[in-house]
């Protein structure tokens, strides 16, 4: 079908061997290794779906579940999720493996939405999505979900803050570990 590519079409996979030259101070891979790897796995896939330069426009929440060890073997599964006009959400499966023990974890999970432009950094259409499986089809329904909810976060979020007033904050902090140092003027806030 003309103009519309299969979510198999860009499926990438990135499996790399976790060095101890990633590791924290704690031994454990650092979060921000992990994060760089989702974003270049994000950008393989969404690239091969646009045909053309991506950038990352946002993130949808990464939670650590495990830590990740050095010598294990992590790897990255992203697929397209979602496409809109030129934004493409791309969920990113990350598992780690003990090559030793063969015990698979599942580190984290992620969606990243990415945006393709041209060579003058205009935003572009991209291709519309073959929808291949079922999990396809629930993966593009969860996408329009997630976004909707995002919209209707971000719209309360600011309606609350319109409307706490002075007294809600000092209420809200009333039991919470802080203290006011010094001549704060919260009437400023
Ligand atoms: C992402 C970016 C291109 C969007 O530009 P823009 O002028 O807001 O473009 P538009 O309003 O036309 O939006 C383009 C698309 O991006 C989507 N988009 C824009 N900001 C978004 C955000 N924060 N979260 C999710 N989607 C977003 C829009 O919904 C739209 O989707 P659609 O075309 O599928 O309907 C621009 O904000 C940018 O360049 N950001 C910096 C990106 C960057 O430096 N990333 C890190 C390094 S790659």
């Amino acid at each position: 079908m003309e103009g519309f590519k299969p979510v198999s079409q860009s499926e990438t996979v990135i499996t790399e061997l976790m060095i101890p030259a990633y590791a924290n101070f704690g031994g454990k891979i650092h979060g921000g290794t992990i994060l760089s790897q989702m974003d270049k796995v994000a950008y393989a896939c969404a690239a091969k779906h646009a045909g053309t330069y991506c950038v990352t426009a946002s993130i949808d929440a990464v939670d650590f579940l495990a830590p990740v060890e050095v010598g294990e073997l992590l790897s990255l599964r992203a697929r397209v999720n979602y496409v809109g006009n030129s934004s493409m959400v791309i969920g990113i499966r990350v598992e780690s493996v003990n090559v030793k023990t063969g015990v698979l974890k599942h580190t984290n999970t992620s969606y990243f939405t990415m945006v393709a432009q041209d060579d003058d950094h205009r935003t572009i259409q991209v291709p519309g999505l073959i929808l291949e499986t079922a999990e396809d089809v629930r993966r593009f329904a969860d996408a329009i979900n997630r976004k909707k909810l995002k919209r209707h976060y971000k719209a309360e979020t600011e309606k609350i803050k319109g409307e706490l007033c002075m007294e809600d904050i000092v209420r809200m902090l009333e039991g919470e570990r802080c203290m006011l140092q010094g001549d704060i003027n919260i009437l400023a806030l």
